[in-house]
């Protein structure tokens, strides 16, 4: 299965400042016309201006890296990057990288940011969101203007500029699951403001399509994991990770056995990049593994990759933690033709060892002339690539 190839398209990817949205910037850049859209509030200019010794790395599989370079605000660039886009084959030789990337800080809920980030594109992946499910319980309204509202206002803006959306939905749409894996058509009944807003705005996708014939994709990330995770939402791999590290105790909050589905970011990439081109619009897909991972054996699997000696310790669970998770991938297999390729031991054993700079997964080869006002002083550099082992283990199963 190849990732379709995006090519000479303006694109714009609210929040590609952050941690799923910069990976897209980076598979797209190259070879489009890519905005983004980000107040940096949780995001980035870091993750858009990455160096080629990144702390994190970056896992392309077969693919040399890409570059960001620096557009700043307004500012257009049209430097040469290297290919970037999570798909099978390798840069193609015949195809001269001359995309650009505009960053536009701004927020999504300002319609004059949007409307100027937004003008003339034919294709925008929303990723804006306010992603903390605790910070949507203390402040509902606020999460809901944000990830409800301002959304809104990028479907309409899509319509205006006749664009087709692909969107970030969540498995949080579906709350407390009645039996695994969970499919597309399960009862959706989230536990959060947070799954409510995104429910709603994958309904709301959905009835764009159907009532203006917007084409519109929802995609419906499990749990998401790789380079860039970071920061105090940012999910229990890059906690397990970081303690490991410190070898500081690896802090399971209940018994350990309760599961997910972790999704590497590459995967939500190529999802996002089929999802693009697919004539199945108007739908909602989730993007998972289908294997499902006790945090027991994770905590165990991320100790062992950083050959930590940290303790694996437990505390009380968290209050209303869903206990299984595990994605039905038949309807985004059949549609879109994704397939997740990254193992969850692979992907693990790529963000130890990018991190520690000994192996080939490196991160975008340019390097920004970042602060407002320089201009952009770009810097390229070569880069290697290795590719990723395809989904080599299968932590647990049903
Ligand atoms: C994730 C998403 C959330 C989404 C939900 C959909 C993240 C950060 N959150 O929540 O946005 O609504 O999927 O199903 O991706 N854990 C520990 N120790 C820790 C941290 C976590 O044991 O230090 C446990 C949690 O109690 C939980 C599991 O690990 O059982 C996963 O936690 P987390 O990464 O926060 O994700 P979800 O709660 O699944």
């Amino acid at each position: 299965m190849t990732s379709p190839a995006i090519r000479d398209r303006t694109v714009l990817v609210t929040g590609g400042g952050g941690f799923i949205g910069s990976h897209l910037v980076e598979a797209l850049a190259p070879y489009n016309d890519v905005r983004v859209l980000d107040n940096f509030s949780t995001g980035s200019r870091d993750n858009l201006s990455v160096s080629s010794t990144s702390e994190t790395g970056s896992l392309w599989a077969n693919d040399t890296p890409a570059s960001a370079d620096g557009g700043i605000d307004d500012t257009e660039n049209d430097d040469g990057r290297a290919e970037g886009t999570g798909e099978d084959a390798d840069p193609d030789p015949d195809l001269d990288p001359d995309g650009s990337l505009t960053i536009v800080d701004g927020d999504i809920s300002d319609p004059m940011a949007l409307q100027r980030a937004a003008r003339g594109v034919d294709l925008i992946f929303h990723q804006a969101a306010l992603v903390s499910v605790t910070e949507s319980v203390d402040a509902p309204r606020r999460s809901n203007e944000t990830n409800l509202d301002a959304s809104l206002l990028v479907l309409d803006q899509a319509r205006q500029e006749d664009a087709r959306v692909v969107l970030a939905s969540s498995a949080a749409v579906y709350g407390h699951p009645d039996e695994l894996p969970i499919s597309e058509t399960a009862t959706t009944e989230p536990t959060s403001p947070y799954g409510i807003q995104k429910l709603a705005l994958d309904q709301y996708a959905r009835s764009y399509h159907e009532l203006y014939d917007l084409p519109t994709v929802a995609l419906r990330y499990f749990n998401a994991y790789g380079p860039r995770q970071q920061g105090p939402y940012s999910g229990v791999i890059s906690t397990f990770l970081e303690q490991a590290r410190a070898d500081e105790p690896i802090t399971i909050e209940g018994d350990g056995e309760q599961t997910r589905d972790f999704v590497h970011v590459s995967d939500i990439v190529r999802a996002n990049l089929l999802a693009a081109t697919t004539d199945a619009v108007g739908e909602a897909y989730n993007v998972g593994t289908g294997e499902r991972t006790s945090i027991r054996d994770l905590a165990e699997l991320v100790r062992d990759a950083v050959g930590s000696s940290s303790p694996i310790v437990h505390r009380d669970p968290r209050s209303g933690d869903i206990r299984h998770s595990r994605a039905d991938v038949s309807k985004v297999r059949h549609e879109l033709g994704f397939e997740a390729r990254v193992g969850l031991e692979s992907g693990i054993r790529s963000l130890v060892t990018g991190a520690a700079g000994e192996q080939g997964y490196s991160s975008p080869s340019t390097q920004q002339g970042a602060e407002q006002g320089q201009g952009q002083e770009q810097q390229q550099q070569e880069t290697q690539q290795q590719p990723l082992v395809a989904r080599p283990e299968r932590q647990s199963q049903d």
